[in-house]
């Protein structure tokens, strides 16, 4: 693997790797091991041309973590907001001996236009292009997921001690809101399905995208039936995202208090779950809109762990790009 683009990229054998790896990465936090000699001389930037908290915050933190260099470059201060190109922004990189780029764009398409241009040498990370892929945020949901749900005594079971080796199969996952502009959700439904879990996505018709039928994984108008009837595992919450709905994208938005109404995860909808169940949210959460207080805050919620968990993985994905090695780390 050289630059980590897309989940559809990613073999049942791959995406176990770094989840692998992540574990081992985690392991060697909770034995307050805070650096590893591992990327020391390397040199990690990241490249944002959209807002972000936590996937800018965690790379940061697990590039340090590893030793590497870090410089942080944000579209905004800088010379695109006069008018530079990606091309010349990539050879300026390129110039300060960059390793690897971590790069959140507006436009999808953006990681992938810089792993395969030529424009510099170095392994290219998508930190979420558009509306396309958010891979290491949809492997993080899956290393969450299998920690509460996968592995010996865990209610779905697994290979490997505390979930190591083991896959998803099995687990349900309902992915509910606004799939239409949602990198989460598509990168999500990718890597589920090729570890073996089932989706659903609960959506307003006019939140789901066109084509939806041909990806791996059912769809459903109804969240009441789908949390009572189908009894999923673990329950992702998506965020509406407005900003992206008034650039003419044609989606039609209901009223919030219809919204929520419909599609929000609140204490009434929490009891319909199993004991077991989870709650997840990627963030940032509109509060009172998709998921109540109630909800975001109860002891089903993973959303901070998801955060924990999100600079494990980064790690992990640091590490097995510019290490060169499909091995888990040597400690
Ligand atoms: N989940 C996520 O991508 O959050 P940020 O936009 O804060 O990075």
């Amino acid at each position: 693997m050289k630059h980590l683009l897309s989940t559809a990229d990613l073999s049942r054998d791959e995406a176990i790797g770094v989840l692998d790896t992540a574990a081992q990465m985690a392991a060697t936090q909770s034995r307050e091991i805070k650096k590893l000699p591992t990327l020391r001389g390397r040199t990690v930037v990241n490249l944002f041309f959209e807002d972000s908290t936590r996937t800018r915050i965690s790379f940061e933190t697990a590039a340090k973590r590893l030793s590497a260099d870090v410089i942080n470059f944000s579209a905004k201060g800088s010379s695109v907001s006069k008018g530079e190109s990606l091309k010349d922004t990539a050879l300026t990189l390129h110039a300060m001996g960059a390793d690897a780029v971590v790069v959140r764009h507006w436009a999808s398409g953006a990681p992938a236009q810089l792993a395969h241009a030529g424009w510099l040498d170095a392994a290219i990370l998508n930190a979420g292009d558009g509306t396309h892929m958010h891979p290491t945020q949809a492997l993080l949901d899956a290393y969450t997921i299998r920690r509460h749900l996968a592995g010996p005594g865990a209610p779905r079971g697994g290979a490997g001690d505390e979930g190591v080796g083991a896959d998803l199969a099995g687990i349900r996952v309902a992915i509910v809101g606004d799939v239409l502009h949602s990198r989460v959700a598509r990168a999500n439904v990718r890597l589920l399905h090729t570890l073996g879990a089932e989706v659903t996505l609960v959506s307003p018709p006019t939140l789901l995208p066109v084509g939806v039928h041909t990806w791996p994984c059912r769809t459903s108008y109804d969240l009441d039936a789908t949390l009572a009837g189908w009894q999923p595992d673990a329950v992702m919450m998506l965020r509406v995202q407005r900003e992206r709905m008034s650039g003419g994208s044609g989606a039609f938005f209901p009223s919030p208090l219809e919204y929520t109404r419909y599609f929000g995860l609140d204490a009434r909808r929490l009891a319909l779950l199993g004991d077991h169940a989870i709650v997840m949210h990627p963030g940032p959460m509109n509060r009172g809109l998709e998921i109540s207080a109630e909800a975001a805050d109860s002891d089903r919620a993973v959303i901070v762990e998801q955060v924990a968990n999100g600079v494990a993985v980064r790690m992990a994905a640091l590490y097995l790009l510019l290490s060169g090695t499909t091995e888990g780390i040597s400690l």
